[in-house]
Order: C-alpha cells, then sequence, then structure tokens
C-alpha cells in the first residue's frame, strides 16, 4: 500500500514529521529555555510517540526494501545513506532521553542541567535527518 485515498503516504509522513520538529523546537524554547518542565516533557514524548510511528510502520520498511539499490550505488545515493545512519542515531539518542525523563522524574532542574549536551546532539541530528528527508522527497516527488 503506497497509497492513501489516492494521495502517496509520503506526503502524509511528510507533513507528520513537519508537525515533530514543530513541537521539538516548540519544547525547546518555550519549554527547556523557560524552565516549563511539563511542556517540555509532554512536547518530548509526543514527539517519540509520533515519530516512532512514521519510522517503525513507514520508513523503516521503504529502507529495507530499497537497500540492495540504494547501496548499489552509494555514491548517487548519498543523502539516503546519510539520511538513513544520522536518523538512527537521532532517534537513539530521543529514546534515551525520553527513558531517562522517566525514569528520574524527581528531579527536573537538575535532569535538564545535565542532559543539555545530549538534547543538543539529538536536536541537531535530527535536524540533518529531517532536510536530508525533506531533500529525498523533493527529490521522488517534486524534483523529477
Ligand atoms: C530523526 C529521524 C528522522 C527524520 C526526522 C526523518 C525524516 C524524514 C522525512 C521528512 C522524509 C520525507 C517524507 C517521505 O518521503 O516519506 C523521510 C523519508 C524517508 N526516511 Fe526518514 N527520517 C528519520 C529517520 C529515518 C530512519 C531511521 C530511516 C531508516 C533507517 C529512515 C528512512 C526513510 C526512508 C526510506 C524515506 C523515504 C520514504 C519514501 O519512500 O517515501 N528515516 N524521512
Amino acid at each position: 500500500m503506497q497509497q492513501l485515498f489516492g494521495i502517496p503516504i509520503s506526503y502524509f509522513v511528510l507533513i507528520l514529521e513537519v508537525i515533530v520538529l514543530i513541537v521539538l523546537v516548540v519544547g525547546w524554547i518555550y519549554g527547556a529555555r523557560r524552565k516549563d518542565f511539563n511542556l517540555h516533557h509532554k512536547a518530548v514524548y509526543f514527539v517519540a510517540l509520533i515519530h516512532m510511528l512514521t519510522v517503525g510502520i513507514w520508513m523503516v520498511p521503504r529502507a529495507l526494501n530499497r537497500l540492495t539499490r540504494m547501496l548499489a550505488n552509494p555514491i548517487m545515493n548519498w543523502y539516503q545513506i546519510v539520511h538513513d545512519i544520522v536518523g538512527i542515531l537521532a532517534i537513539g539518542l530521543g529514546v534515551l532521553l525520553v527513558v531517562i525523563f522517566l525514569v528520574r522524574s524527581g528531579m527536573p532542574i537538575k535532569l535538564l542541567k545535565q542532559t543539555r549536551p545530549l538534547m543538543f546532539l539529538t536536536i541537531g541530528t535530527w535536524i540533518i535527518a529531517f532536510v536530508l528527508g525533506v531533500y529525498w522527497f523533493l527529490l521522488a516527488w517534486v524534483l523529477i
């Protein structure tokens, strides 16, 4: 199934990923920077949930499907390879942060300070994966 109501699923996935990125940035600016832990943690949980669905149900099966084709010409498909590797790293870091927030829920200020570098790394890798995903989308659906 690659279409829903005649529309390629990639379009829905792109919209979900844009929403996820907006919530991530809102959680960072209005949550972490203003010390609103409730907003920050809710944003992180929402992002992790929706993103695991788009990646688990759509992106990973699609990636596995094109693995042989992608590796047959790594130079031409560099953006797919970097997207997948950086994307795995970003998700790994995101899940790690969620687990830390859940396990050590009683010390929000200290925890935000301690996890700051990890959060910046997560948001940085996330944005790289997002930009390459959009580039890939444009190549596949718009610039052909
Ligand atoms: C933070 C992590 C990630 C972000 C922000 C992200 C974002 C995106 C976006 C915006 C697209 C374009 C929408 C689309 O064409 O469906 C996309 C496509 C894609 N992503 Fe990711 N992605 C991430 C992680 C991953 C991972 C871990 C994999 C697999 C190992 C992956 C595999 C793919 C594939 C195969 C496509 C093309 C899907 C298609 O054929 O339409 N992504 N990604």
